[in-house]
């Protein structure tokens, strides 16, 4: 970034990270991340969390720039998860008179993160304010976006929201890319699980005026607000976001991927939109931020050792633990011997909420048949209902 001012009285002191290789040691992240963190400069200072210990230098150097010789009053963490609280200590040890402000559920977590003395400890509740002047910052709870503990602040006479991981995004902030595919992502990926808690949080935030959101990763987002907060509504209640066909699939020799090229020319023919994905070449986070993207998924690999294709299970996993739902969902195997694909994605598939299967399956025996074409425009409609 930049721009180091968020307004006359907010600075941004955070840090990219260009060198990490995988973000929670899961997530690709080809353009990095940003760890973000502000002060706010009034007749008291405050800290808006602290950013992970691999980026400490940079933000104890921008830190001090922007105190320009004051002391910060308070530290307010936001989030106990290490990418934003893992300079808590050493700013605790640093500026010992400090307070540091946390919901009360956070203080309860610190001591299995750090030991600091309680003293230095400000634990709030939901609606308790902090006066540091002219500023204001009023705290709302926002448990599960994305840990327990989690609060968000909205800073009252600039109209801010301090909003934590929410509305996050993948990628350093000089990265020259759109907001919506990575904060997509970020979003289906990190938060995906816990949509209900995100409605909560959007319906707090629904009551207020907001001029600027800042939060944990990505850009500040001063534009557009509207289009951001509406993505949010669409992905944390699982409404898809575009009428489209996602073919995920796996090809062990290429005959799954003939009949999966001849499906998609099938649905096509009908008028749909397909987007294809190879399972075990494209990135998970990637294809299951597609699958929440798209009305519609159809589903196709083949029998391996008796069981799923490796990657189709590890897909089926993610869309499980991430709560997918709400979708229409179409099956294709193939077998060369003894099919158990099938069946084993429709008890994955059964197990998600509100997924409606497209009926019929369609097996193929190792390559695609004129014989199989039938039941495969039976399914294309079934599917497109
Ligand atoms: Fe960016 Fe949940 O931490």
């Amino acid at each position: 970034m930049k721009e180091k001012h968020v307004t006359d009285s907010v600075v941004y002191i955070g840090a990219d990270d260009k060198t990490l290789d995988l973000f929670e040691s899961q997530y690709q992240i080809p353009n990095g991340i940003s760890y973000n963190s502000y002060v706010i400069l009034d007749d008291k200072t405050a800290v808006m969390d602290t950013v992970d210990l691999r980026v400490s230098e940079e933000w104890e150097k921008n830190l001090e720039e922007a105190l320009d010789g004051r002391e910060p009053d308070y530290l307010v963490s936001l989030h106990l998860e290490p990418d934003h609280s893992g300079n808590i200590l050493n700013f605790a040890r640093k500026y010992p008179d400090a307070k540091i402000v946390m919901s009360v559920k956070a203080a309860m977590m610190l001591p299995q993160f750090f030991e600091l003395d309680s003293s230095r400890i400000i634990g709030v509740k939901e609606g308790d304010s902090l006066k540091l002047g002219t500023h204001v910052l009023k705290f709302m709870l926002a448990p599960m976006v994305h840990w327990p503990e989690v609060m968000v602040a909205y800073e009252t006479s600039e109209k801010l929201l301090f909003s934590a991981d929410a509305f996050g995004k993948f990628g350093a902030l000089d990265t020259d890319e759109e907001w919506t595919d990575e904060a997509r992502r970020y979003y289906i990926n990190i938060v995906g699980k816990y949509g209900p808690q995100v409605q909560m949080l959007l319906k707090k935030a629904a009551g207020l005026e907001i001029a600027c959101i800042c939060p944990l990763h990505g850009p500040v987002l001063k534009e557009n607000l509207l289009y951001c907060l509406n993505k949010y509504q669409q992905w944390s209640s699982y409404e898809a976001e575009e009428d489209a066909v996602l073919i995920a699939y796996a090809s062990i020799h290429g005959n799954t991927k003939k009949a999966v090229d001849k499906m998609a020319d099938i649905l096509k023919d009908r008028g749909a939109k397909v987007v294809l994905r190879d399972l075990a070449r494209a990135d998970m986070s990637s294809v299951v931020a597609d699958a929440f993207r798209y009305s519609r998924l159809l589903l196709a690999g083949p029998t391996y050792d008796l069981n799923l294709f490796p990657a189709v299970e590890d897909f089926l996993y993610h869309l499980k633990i991430k709560g997918w739902r709400k979708r229409k969902a179409g099956i294709m195997e193939n077998a060369s011997w003894a099919p158990a694909a099938a069946k084993l994605s429709r008890a994955a598939l059964e197990e998600m909420k509100e997924i409606e299967i497209a009926e019929p399956v369609v097996s193929i025996k190792t390559s695609l048949k004129e014989t199989d074409i039938a039941l495969m425009e039976e399914l294309a409609d079934e599917l497109l209902k």
